[in-house]
C-alpha cells in the first residue's frame, strides 16, 4: 500500500468490517484518511451473520495459527467491567463440550483441538481440560442428560457471546472515534475506470469514491466481485424454541455442546430462548447474475436468501428433523417442544475454512475482508487489526498465507476442514420443494 489514502470505503458493518473501521480509525498511518462505512441495512443489520442471539467463542481449534488467534481473542472478550467487551453479560465463560465418535467424522478435528488446548493452557497457565472418553463421562459434564456419543473433551474456559451485544458494543466504540461516517445504501457494483475500483456505485443517491474500497460484505460478496472457486455462500439452519423461567434457570448452566460428527450444537439459551443449530455444508442458493466483472456474461453464484427478501421463511424440513433430533439427543425433556422460530443464516465459505483477506490481484485499489467460513465471529477484538496489518502490509506470519487471494480455482466450493456435518452439495430450492415445516 504505497502512498496513504485519502479515503477509504469499507462496504458491510459486520463484524470484519466494522472491526476494520475502528482499527484503521486509530492507527497514525490513517489519520489523515476520510474512513466510510457503507451499509446497506441500519445497524444492526437484521440478517447480517454477525448478529443473532449467540456465537460461540472457543480456541479449539485444530489449527495451531486460528487456535492461537482465538486465545488472544479470548484474553478481550474475558474482561468483565462494564465498559468491556466480556462485560454485562456479552460473554459467558461456561465451557465447551466438543464431542465426536470414534470412528466418525469431525474425529481428527477434535482430536487435534484437544492438543491445541492443552498447550495453550498449559503456556498460559489456565483451564482446566478434560477429555471425556465413556458416554457416562460426556454425559456428567453436559448435565442436561443428554449425554451421548463415546468420545470427546470439555473445556472449561470456552464459552459464547450474545453476538447483537457484542456488535452493539463494538459499533459504539467505533462511534467513539469520531472518525468514521456511517452510511446506509447498498452497494450495487464497484465504480471502475479500467482495472482501477473508485468507489461503489448506490442503488440510490451518488456513487461513493475511495482510493481504496474494502468489501466486507459477508455472503453477499459474490454479487459485487467473481469468486467463483474461492468463496460461495452456504446458508446455514438455526432453530429457536421457548423456555419456562425454571428452564432457563437450570438450562443456563449448561456448557456449550458442539459435536463435530453431526456439526449439531446447542448454546445456552438467554432470555427464555435456546437455540439449536447445524454447522455444516449447509445449502447453496444458485442464482444467475451478470458477471459482476462487466464482461456482460452471466454466471451462476450462491446468494442468500433471508428474512428481509422473505419474511415468512423457514428453514426447509430436513434441516428443522436435523435439529429435533439433536434437541432429542442433547437436552431430551425438551424432545417434543416445538420450534418457534427459525433462520437461515449465511457463511461465506471457502475450500479450507481460512478467511479471504487480501488486496484483489485484478483491481487496483480493492481489497477483500471476507470469507468468515462460519467461525469468523469470536475474532471481534483482532480480526480488524490485522486486515488491517494486511492492507498496510505489515508481517502477520503464518495467516498472511492462509488468508492469501489463492490463483487456483476449484470447481465447487466446499468446505472441507474437518468441522462440518451434515451433507455436502444440498441446494436450498430443492430442499424446499421436499417440505418446509415438520
Ligand atoms: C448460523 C451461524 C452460526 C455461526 N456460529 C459462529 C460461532 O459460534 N462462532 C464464531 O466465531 N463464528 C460463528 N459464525 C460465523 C460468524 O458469524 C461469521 O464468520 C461473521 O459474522 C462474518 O462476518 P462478516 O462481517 O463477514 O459478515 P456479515 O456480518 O454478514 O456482514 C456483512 C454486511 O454486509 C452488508 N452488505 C451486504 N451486501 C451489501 C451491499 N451490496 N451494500 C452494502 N452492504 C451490504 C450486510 O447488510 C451485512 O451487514 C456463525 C455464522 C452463522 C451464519
Ligand atoms: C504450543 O504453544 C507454544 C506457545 O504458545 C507454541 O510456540 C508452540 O508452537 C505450540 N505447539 C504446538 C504443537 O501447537
Ligand atoms: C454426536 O453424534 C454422533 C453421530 O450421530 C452420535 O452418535 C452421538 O451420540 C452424538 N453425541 C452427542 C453428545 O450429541
Ligand atoms: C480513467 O483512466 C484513464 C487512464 O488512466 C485516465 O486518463 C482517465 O482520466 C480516467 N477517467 C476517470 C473518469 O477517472
Amino acid at each position: 500500500m504505497a502512498p496513504l489514502p485519502s479515503s477509504i470505503l469499507i462496504v458491510g458493518s459486520g463484524v470484519f468490517g466494522l472491526s476494520t473501521a475502528l482499527a484503521l480509525s486509530t492507527r497514525p498511518s490513517f489519520k489523515n484518511t476520510r474512513i466510510t462505512l457503507l451499509d446497506r441495512s441500519p445497524f444492526p443489520s437484521p440478517d447480517g451473520s454477525s448478529i443473532d442471539t449467540s456465537r460461540i467463542i472457543r480456541a479449539d481449534y485444530s489449527s495451531a495459527a486460528y487456535a492461537s488467534l482465538a486465545a488472544s481473542a479470548q484474553e478481550t472478550w474475558r474482561q468483565q467491567g462494564d465498559s468491556e467487551l466480556g462485560g454485562q453479560g456479552r460473554y459467558s465463560e461456561c465451557g465447551l463440550v466438543l464431542v465426536a465418535d470414534k470412528g466418525k467424522q469431525g474425529e481428527k478435528y477434535v482430536r487435534e483441538s484437544l492438543e491445541n488446548v492443552k498447550n495453550i493452557s498449559a503456556s498460559q497457565g489456565v483451564g482446566l481440560i478434560q477429555e471425556l472418553k465413556t458416554r457416562k463421562e460426556i454425559d456428567a459434564a453436559v448435565g442436561t442428560g443428554g449425554g451421548s456419543g463415546d468420545w470427546g473433551y470439555i473445556n472449561t474456559v470456552s464459552g459464547w457471546a450474545d453476538a447483537e451485544e457484542g456488535m452493539k458494543w463494538l459499533r459504539r466504540k467505533a462511534e467513539a472515534t469520531g472518525r468514521i461516517s456511517f452510511v446506509t445504501g447498498q452497494a450495487i457494483s464497484l465504480l471502475k475506470n479500467g482495472t482501477k475500483v473508485l468507489g461503489a456505485t448506490l442503488k440510490s443517491g451518488p456513487p461513493l469514491l475511495a482510493d481504496i474500497t474494502i468489501l466486507a460484505t459477508g455472503a453477499w460478496t459474490s454479487s459485487l466481485v467473481d469468486l467463483r472457486g474461492r468463496a460461495t455462500a452456504t446458508g446455514q439452519v438455526l432453530c429457536y424454541l421457548p423456555l419456562s423461567a425454571s428452564e432457563q434457570e437450570r438450562l443456563g448452566k449448561m456448557p456449550v455442546l458442539l459435536n463435530m460428527s453431526t456439526g449439531m450444537f446447542i448454546i445456552p439459551p438467554k432470555n427464555q430462548i435456546l437455540k439449536v443449530a447445524r454447522h455444516g455444508y449447509g445449502y447453496s442458493n444458485p442464482t444467475s447474475i451478470p458477471n459482476p466483472s462487466g464482461n456482460g456474461e452471466k454466471i451462476d453464484v450462491s446468494i442468500p436468501r433471508t428474512t428481509l427478501d422473505d419474511p415468512t421463511l423457514w428453514v426447509p424440513r430436513e434441516g428443522e428433523a436435523a435439529c429435533r433430533q439433536a434437541l432429542r439427543e442433547m437436552i431430551p425433556e425438551l424432545a417434543e417442544r416445538p420450534f418457534t422460530k427459525s433462520k437461515i443464516c449465511w457463511y461465506t465459505d471457502t475450500p479450507d475454512g481460512d478467511f479471504l483477506i487480501d488486496w484483489h490481484p485484478g483491481f487496483e485499489g480493492l481489497f477483500l475482508a471476507t470469507g468468515g467460513s462460519g467461525h469468523g465471529y469470536k475474532f471481534l477484538p483482532v480480526i480488524g487489526e490485522r486486515i488491517v496489518d494486511v492492507v498496510e502490509g505489515r508481517e502477520i506470519g503464518e495467516l498472511r498465507g492462509k488468508w492469501r487471494w489463492r490463483e487456483k480455482k476449484v470447481e465447487n466450493v466446499v468446505t472441507e476442514d474437518g468441522s462440518r456435518g451434515g451433507r455436502p452439495g444440498m441446494v436450498l430450492e430443492e430442499e424446499w420443494r421436499k417440505g418446509s415445516k415438520l
